[in-house]
C-alpha cells in the first residue's frame, strides 16, 4: 500500500468524516520552500492555495523561520496573564495598519475564534442577540460562526441563540440582481437591506458580518461601494459592520491592504486570521476602544497572542510590507487573470471568472447553462495536481475553483501555473 492510502486508512479512523479532504487520493504535504510543496512520496507541486490562503509570504522564509527558532528557544507560551512584550508589538503593528480610530486588538488562535469573538463584542456592545450576514458567506465552524454562515454545504447547525437573517449583495453570478448594472445593484441590494431590517427584526439588530469579497464562497463579491451603502443604513440605527477580513486581507486583493477599504467604508469591527501568520497559528478582533472593552467580565485567552505565534507574525508581516507583496499581488494577479481570461474564452465548462488581486475564482457550469457542475470542478482539481499545481475548492455547490498562491508568487512561477491550468482546462472539456 503507498504511504498516502496507508495514511488515508489511518486518518479515516481517528479523524471525523466531516473533515474534508481534497482529492479521491488525498495526499500529505510534509516539506516546502518559496511557493513549491512536496508530498509524502517525493511529488512536487507548485502551491496555488497555500493551506487556504494561509502561508502568504511563501515556504520556509528564511527571516520568519530563525525569528520563530530564536523565539522558540527563550519562551514559547506564557498566557495573557503575564505582560507579553511580542504581543503588545504585534497589536501596535496591527493598530498602524487599520483605518479604525483608538483601536485595541485582541488576539485569538483561528479564524472562527475572531468571529465568535467580533459577535461576543457586538451583541453584548448592542444588547442584541439580532445579526445579519451575506448569503453565500463562511465566517467558521463554531456554534456562532456557523449561525452566521449563508452557505448550506458549509452550515451544520442553526442552532446558535443568534436571530441571524441573510442579506443578498456577495454572490452576485448567482444574485436574482444579476442583470443590473453597479449602481442599481447596489440600490437593490441596500433596498433588501433595508426590508429585511425593517420587515423581520425588531429593530435593534447587533451587526451586519460581511467578508469584503467571499472567500470560501468562490471570491464573488458586490461592486465597489456595496458596503458603504450599506453602512448608511446601519448608520440609521447604530447596528455594527463587522468586516471579516481573514481571506481578504494583508494585501490578498492587491488593490488595497484591507478588502474593506474598495467599498470606501471603515468597519467598527474587523477579525484577520489566516495569512498574517504564515501558518502560525495567529487570528484576532480590531475595535474601537469603547466597543471592545465592553465586556465587564473578565476574559482571558489561554493561548491567543503567544510569544512564539506574535514574534512569527511580526517577521512574516515586516517581510510583506518591506517585500511590498500586496503590489506583486496585483501585478501578478492581473497576468494570472489575463492568461485565465484566455482560458476561459476557449472552455464552454467555465461560467465565470472572477476575484482580486490573487485570490481568483472559476466558476464550473454545465456547458450552455449556468448550473453548477461540481463535477468538472473536480476535474480540473485532479487534473492540475496530475500536472504539478494545488488549487482550491469553494463555492456554495462545490463548483468554483480557486486560485490563491502565496503572495510572493514570481512572473516564471504565474507562468507555469497557468500552462497548467490551461493544459488541465482542455482536459475538463473533452
Ligand atoms: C472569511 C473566513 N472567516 C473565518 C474563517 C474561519 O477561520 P479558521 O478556519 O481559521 O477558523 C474562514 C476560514 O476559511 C474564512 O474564510
Amino acid at each position: 500500500m503507498s504511504a498516502h492510502k496507508n495514511l488515508l486508512k489511518r486518518h479515516q479512523q481517528v479523524i471525523p468524516n466531516w473533515v474534508a479532504l481534497n482529492y479521491a487520493e488525498p495526499i500529505q504535504i510534509v516539506d516546502g520552500k518559496g511557493s513549491f510543496v512536496t508530498d509524502g512520496e517525493g511529488n512536487q507541486y507548485l502551491d496555488c492555495f497555500g493551506g487556504i490562503l494561509t502561508t502568504m509570504t511563501g515556504y520556509g522564509v528564511p527571516e520568519i523561520v530563525e525569528a520563530i527558532q530564536r523565539q522558540a528557544e527563550k519562551m514559547i507560551h506564557t498566557s495573557t496573564l503575564y505582560l507579553n512584550e511580542p504581543m503588545i508589538e504585534l497589536a501596535e503593528k496591527i493598530v498602524g495598519l487599520t483605518e479604525i480610530e483608538n483601536a485595541k486588538v485582541f488576539f485569538t488562535t483561528s479564524g472562527t475564534e475572531a468571529t465568535d469573538t467580533a459577535l461576543l463584542l457586538a451583541t453584548l456592545y448592542r444588547n442584541s442577540n439580532e445579526v445579519l450576514a451575506m448569503r453565500s458567506s463562511y465566517h467558521g465552524r463554531s456554534f456562532s460562526a456557523q449561525a452566521v454562515t449563508g452557505t448550506s454545504s458549509w452550515t451544520s447547525t442553526t442552532y446558535s441563540g443568534l436571530s441571524v437573517n441573510f442579506v443578498h449583495g456577495s454572490n452576485r453570478y448567482r444574485s436574482p440582481f444579476i442583470d443590473l448594472d453597479d449602481a442599481a445593484y447596489i440600490e437593490a441590494c441596500t433596498n433588501d437591506l433595508r426590508d429585511i431590517i425593517n420587515v423581520t427584526t425588531s429593530g435593534n439588530v447587533a451587526a451586519l458580518i460581511a467578508e469584503p469579497m467571499l472567500g470560501v464562497g468562490g471570491f464573488d463579491h458586490g461592486p465597489d461601494g456595496l458596503f458603504a451603502s450599506f453602512d448608511e443604513v446601519l448608520k440609521e440605527t447604530g447596528i455594527l459592520f463587522i468586516a471579516d477580513e481573514v481571506q481578504t486581507g494583508w494585501g490578498r486583493t492587491g488593490e488595497n491592504f484591507w478588502g474593506h477599504q474598495a467599498h470606501g467604508v471603515v468597519p467598527d469591527i474587523m477579525t484577520f486570521a489566516k495569512g498574517v501568520g504564515n501558518g502560525m497559528s495567529v487570528g484576532g478582533v480590531v475595535a474601537r476602544a469603547e466597543i471592545m472593552d465592553c465586556l465587564t467580565a473578565n476574559s482571558i485567552s489561554t493561548f491567543g497572542g503567544n510569544p512564539l505565534c506574535a514574534v512569527g507574525a511580526m517577521a512574516n508581516i515586516d517581510y510583506l510590507l518591506e517585500h511590498d507583496l500586496q503590489s506583486n499581488a496585483l501585478k501578478m494577479g492581473n497576468l494570472l487573470m489575463n492568461g485565465l481570461n484566455d482560458i476561459a474564452n476557449d472552455c464552454d465548462w467555465i461560467g465565470n471568472l472572477r476575484g482580486k488581486g490573487l485570490a481568483i475564482a472559476i466558476e464550473a457550469v454545465k456547458p450552455g447553462t449556468k448550473a453548477p457542475s461540481p463535477e468538472a470542478a473536480s476535474k480540473m482539481m485532479e487534473e492540475t495536481r496530475e500536472r504539478g499545481l494545488l488549487i482550491g475548492k469553494g463555492g456554495t455547490y462545490g463548483n468554483c475553483l480557486r486560485i490563491a498562491p502565496p503572495l510572493s508568487i514570481s512572473e516564471d512561477e504565474v507562468g507555469q501555473a497557468l500552462s497548467i491550468l490551461a493544459e488541465s482546462a482542455n482536459k475538463v472539456k473533452a
